[in-house]
C-alpha cells in the first residue's frame, strides 16, 4: 500500500472504522469544518500521489457503479478517473434508455441491482432528493452527484478545496464569494452557498430577477450568521470580489423556452469588465459554460475554471477511499 512519509496526514491503508466509512455523501450539510480539513488533507494526498506515481492500488478490486439520468461530461469522467487512478474499475450507466430504466424499472430497483455488483454507486437523477431516496434502499454507499435542482456535494467539496489551493486555506475567513447566474436551478451554487457558510465569508449573489438565489437556501445561510446581499448587476460588488463564481443559466429547467431566451445572456465575463476586479481574485464555473465567461479570458491568471476541473479528480478519489474505507 503506497504512503507518502512526509504527509502530515493518516496514512493509507485499511481504516474501516474511520466515520466516513460506508457513509453515503448525499448533502454538504453532512460536512463540518474539520471535516473538510480532513478531505481536503486527503485530496491533497492524491494530488501528490498522482503527481509522482499517477496510478495506485488503494481500491484494487473495488467496483464503482457511474448511474447518470441526465447529462454529465467532468463529473461522470472524474469519478471513473478517480477510481481508475486508484486501481478500481466501473460501470458506466450514462445512457439509461439503453438499460432497464427504460423498461420502467423504478429507482430503488435500479441501485439494489447494482449493488449486487458494485462497491459504491454515483448517482445522477433529475428529481431533489433522488439520491436520499437511492440511499435509503442501498446498503453500499451512495454518492450524490446532481439531483435535480436540489444540491451536487461533491462540486462543493471540489470548489471550496480550488478556493484553499488557490487562494490559501487562512485567507478563507473573511473572503468575498459573489456567485453570479442561475442561482434559482443552478444546484452546485446552493450546495456551494451552505458549504461556505461554515467560514466567514461573506455572499453576494448576482442573478436576473427570476433566477434568485432561493428563500430556503439564504435562510439556512443566515442561521449561520453569514452575510448574503443580492443584485441583478455585477458592477457594484466586482471590485471587492475575491472569488467569482460564474454559473450558466440552466436551460433545461426552464417549462417555457421564451423565459430561457429572456434569461440568458444576462451577464458576459470578458477581459474588459475584469478590468475593474482585483489582481489577486479567481474566477471560477463548474462548467459547461455556454457564453458566460468570454474565451479571451482564458489565459488570465485569474481564470480559475480550468484548474478547478483537476482539484474536482483529487477530491473524488479522496471520497471514493473515505466510504470504502481506505482513507
Ligand atoms: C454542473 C451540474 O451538473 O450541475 N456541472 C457539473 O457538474 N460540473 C453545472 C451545470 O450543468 O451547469
Amino acid at each position: 500500500m503506497p504512503t507518502d512519509p512526509t504527509s502530515p496526514y493518516l496514512p493509507f491503508g485499511d481504516n474501516t472504522h474511520a466515520p466516513w466509512y460506508g457513509k453515503d455523501i448525499l448533502s454538504v450539510n453532512q460536512f463540518n469544518r474539520d471535516d473538510l480539513g480532513y478531505v481536503f488533507g486527503v485530496a491533497h494526498e492524491m494530488r501528490g500521489m498522482v503527481e509522482r506515481v499517477g496510478t495506485f492500488d488503494l481500491l484494487k478490486g473495488k467496483i464503482l457503479a457511474n448511474l447518470f439520468y441526465e447529462p454529465s461530461t467532468r463529473t461522470s469522467s472524474s469519478f471513473t478517473a478517480a477510481m481508475e487512478r486508484l486501481g478500481g474499475s466501473v460501470i458506466p450507466i450514462n445512457e439509461v434508455k439503453y438499460s432497464s430504466v427504460s423498461k420502467g424499472e423504478s429507482l430503488p430497483d435500479t441501485i439494489r441491482t447494482l449493488e449486487c455488483y458494485v462497491d459504491v454507486i454515483v448517482l445522477r437523477h433529475p428529481e431533489v432528493g433522488s439520491a436520499a431516496i437511492a440511499a435509503q434502499a442501498a446498503r453500499k454507499p451512495v454518492i450524490n452527484a446532481g439531483d435535480g435542482i436540489g444540491e451536487h456535494p461533491t462540486q462543493a467539496l471540489l470548489d471550496t478545496f480550488t478556493i484553499f489551493e488557490e487562494l490559501g486555506e487562512g485567507v478563507v475567513d473573511g473572503l468575498t464569494v459573489t456567485m453570479l447566474g442561475d442561482l434559482k436551478y443552478g444546484r452546485t451554487v446552493h450546495s456551494l452557498a451552505r458549504l461556505l457558510s461554515l467560514y466567514k465569508v461573506k455572499l453576494n449573489y448576482v442573478s436576473p430577477d427570476i433566477l434568485r438565489m432561493p428563500k430556503e437556501v439564504m435562510d439556512e445561510v443566515a442561521e449561520k450568521g453569514i452575510p448574503q446581499d443580492e443584485y441583478t448587476s455585477l458592477e457594484e460588488v466586482l471590485p471587492e470580489t475575491d472569488v467569482l463564481y460564474v454559473t450558466r443559466v440552466q436551460k433545461e429547467r426552464f417549462e417555457d423556452p421564451a423565459v430561457y431566451e429572456g434569461a440568458r445572456g444576462a451577464f458576459l465575463i470578458n477581459p474588459e469588465i475584469m478590468q475593474a476586479a482585483r489582481k489577486e481574485m479567481i474566477v471560477m464555473h463548474p462548467l459547461p459554460r455556454v457564453g458566460e465567461i468570454s474565451t479571451d479570458f482564458d489565459g488570465d491568471p485569474r481564470a480559475a475554471y480550468f484548474r478547478q476541473m483537476e482539484y474536482g479528480l483529487y477530491v473524488r478519489m479522496a471520497l471514493l477511499a473515505m466510504v470504502l474505507g481506505k482513507a
